[in-house]
């Protein structure tokens, strides 16, 4: 009795002392939000493109892997009159060197040929499977290839049959539908007749792909992001412009065309983590720049490409090239820029017209170099922008001003950008969420007649105590994340652009962590932080005003954080509230100037028992929100703010 009436008193004390009123001014005139304000960071980074997002289910369709059988199995017994050779014509053909010739004999045990996918292949039940082969036979006329897609028992779930004929190289497409749903398939291809044939681009993929497109998107993952409603993409990412050296730098020239003619080449994160090395990781680039402007268009999304500006990464070889060698370089950056905007009777235009899209992408901004520092950037970023705005003066540069918020290369790079008069200061932040809360002033001091900012890669990271080292996408990080991103919206007339970092990771294959979005080869989860991610996006309004207590922003005081956006289009106020603290916060949310003073909210709240939940791919629905709708009355809503909580709170302007 005497404890639970303490209980109560000390319910009642945080009541009374938590009590306080959040003021939106709904009248005030507000700061015009970017419409690409919040957007998505791809890299292909954790088999985030092939293996990923890139639905092709056959690992080293081409052979071109540094070990060209990677990912294949031959299937021959001691002394079989059938075998294999690997051939390479890299004289005629340097894009894509390799095939095999099959010799197939009569004998008493099955020649063939298997591939394991990607960490297996995911088969869906019921759904039919686009397969394809070139093929040139060079001897015999009986040669059958037979295909199987088989699971881990060795069950067969669908198989066709192919005839190849003929000595000039020829596309063969069948289809094979999957009588079950498989986690970790195989194609298996098995030959029989007399012969020789030629092999080269072994391909399957789902026909459910992301707008039905043949060899294309993932369409859950796709549907993921577009459901984000994602104001930009930026792609292709991250380091992966850079390259480990030079050498094995982003050329976006190279993943445009035919796919058969993408050069292959590692990726620079099968190597980067002894601890997490992925000796299979390489770029088909089947998912290469016409197809990413293409998913820009898709989901609405402005393209904002990131091109190597003559540096190779800094953690890494920090390779340059001499200032008076950049003129390729610059070239590449000239006509992307063309082959996104071009008319069809430029080069370019034309090549992306011939790809299928005559349209113009409506290309607006660019980065130049992705984590770059040091004086030898800003050499080389000038010559680029120099170059760039002279042909182009509308297209926005995006600047790297190093991989961190500050310190000594943040220092160097902040100022003298700024005195260069860049358009968009590109700034990353990886840290513990404590760094986020205290950072969600951050940018209410910045110079409002400076280079607008691109928060453009950020993420949470919290180490799980189980699993050391282990930084996992918990809900302690998106809380922070969401507090941090309320002093983004505040400051949304020099902060035009922000995404999270990385995207997406696969759970057999990844290199970083945390991610926004996890999947295996059939399922997908979102984390938390996507839900914060979305609750930015989709609910990012017109202009940014001003949500004040005792006339102050809101950021941090008794760990609470608010932003506030008006939709002039939608005629909504959206009010983001996060309580990081412990403690249960009793608000009066009172909009001030709100004509019709009665009506009713809709509120979302993302909340969680414990900071280190997390989502997983068997109970992907732990933390998600929850729509509910509250009634205010004269201009006042009383809300009750969770300890850890995060919610979105809608109203309509009468
Ligand atoms: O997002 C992962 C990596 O982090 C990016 O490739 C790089 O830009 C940053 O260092």
């Amino acid at each position: 009795m005497k404890n639970s009436l303490l209980g109560y008193l000390l319910l009642l004390s945080n009541i009374i002392v938590a009590q306080k009123t959040f003021v939106v001014q709904t009248t005030a005139p507000g700061k015009e939000i970017s419409k690409s304000m919040w957007g998505i960071f791809f890299e292909d980074i954790n088999l985030a493109a092939d293996g990923g997002i890139y639905a092709e289910l056959v690992k080293n369709r081409s052979f071109e892997f540094d070990q060209p059988l990677m990912g294949w199995r031959e299937h021959r017994r001691n002394g079989s009159p059938s075998s294999l050779l690997v051939q390479n014509r890299s004289t005629t053909h340097p894009q894509n060197p390799r095939y095999l010739t099959l010799t197939i004999k009569p004998d008493t045990a099955r020649y063939g040929l298997t591939n394991e996918g990607f960490r297996g292949m995911g088969l869906k039940k019921d759904l039919a499977y686009d397969l394809s082969i070139w093929a040139s036979v060079t001897e015999g006329n009986d040669l059958t290839l037979k295909a199987e897609l088989v699971n881990q028992k060795g069950e067969v779930l669908g198989s066709t049959e192919i005839k190849p004929s003929g000595k000039d190289w020829k596309k063969y497409a069948v289809q094979l539908k999957s009588s079950d749903t498989a986690q970790k398939a195989k194609l298996n291809i098995w030959f029989t007749g007399t012969g020789k044939l030629d092999l080269d681009m072994i391909s399957l993929f789902p026909t459910d792909t992301w707008k039905g497109r043949k060899g294309g998107l993932r369409n859950d993952l796709v549907q993921l992001l577009a459901d984000m409603k994602p104001g930009f993409i930026r792609f292709p990412g991250g380091c992966i412009v850079e390259g480990r050296t030079l050498e094995n730098r982003y050329q976006w020239k190279k993943t445009v065309g035919n796919v058969e003619n993408r050069e292959l080449i590692i990726n620079r994160w099968n190597t980067e983590f002894a601890h997490r090395s992925t000796p299979d990781y390489f770029q088909s680039f089947g998912l290469g720049f016409f197809e990413y402007f293409q998913l820009a268009a898709d989901i609405g999304a402005e393209p904002l490409p990131i091109l190597n500006c003559g540096m190779a990464c800094q953690f890494n070889s920090g390779e340059v090239v001499p200032t008076n060698q950049l003129d390729p370089y610059i070239q590449d950056a000239l006509d992307l820029i063309e082959f996104a905007n071009g008319t069809v009777q430029t080069k370019w235009g034309k090549l992306r017209s011939d790809m299928g899209h005559p349209e113009p992408f409506h290309l607006k901004m660019m980065g130049v170099g992705n984590e770059q520092w040091g004086e030898q950037y800003l050499e080389r970023y000038q010559i680029f922008a120099k170059a760039i705005k002279e042909k182009y003066p509308d297209i926005q540069l995006v600047s790297s001003v190093g991989p961190f918020s500050g310190g000594d290369l943040f220092n160097l790079l902040n100022p003298a950008l700024r005195a260069l008069k860049a358009d968009i200061l590109d700034e990353h932040y990886y840290a513990p969420p404590d760094w986020f809360l205290r950072n969600a002033r951050r940018y209410d001091k910045y110079d409002r007649n400076g280079p607008k900012i691109f928060a453009g890669e950020y993420a949470g990271h919290s180490t799980n105590r189980e699993l050391v080292g282990e930084k996992r996408n918990n809900f302690q990080a998106a809380l922070s994340e969401a507090a941090f991103m309320t002093g983004l919206e505040r400051n949304a007339d020099i902060v035009r652009m922000a995404s999270y970092a990385p995207l997406f990771a696969h759970l057999e294959g990844w290199q970083w962590a945390p991610d926004l979005i996890w999947y295996d080869n059939v399922k997908s989860y979102a984390t938390p932080s996507y839900y914060v991610q979305k609750f930015f996006s989709a609910n990012k309004g017109t202009n940014a005003i001003p949500v004040l207590m005792n006339n102050d922003v809101i950021a941090g005081q008794d760990s609470c954080y608010a932003s506030a956006v008006m939709d002039k289009n939608q005629k909504e106020i959206i009010v983001k509230i996060v309580n990081a603290g412990p403690t249960a916060q009793m608000i009066d949310l009172k909009f001030d100037g709100l004509k019709k003073g009665s009506g009713r909210a809709t509120v979302e709240v993302l909340k969680s028992e414990n900071l280190e939940d997390i989502n997983t791919i068997g109970s992907p629905d732990k933390i998600k929100p929850v729509e509910s709708s509250l009634d205010y009355k004269k201009g006042v809503l009383k809300l009750q703010a969770l300890p850890a909580s995060i919610q979105v709170i809608k109203v309509k302007l009468q």
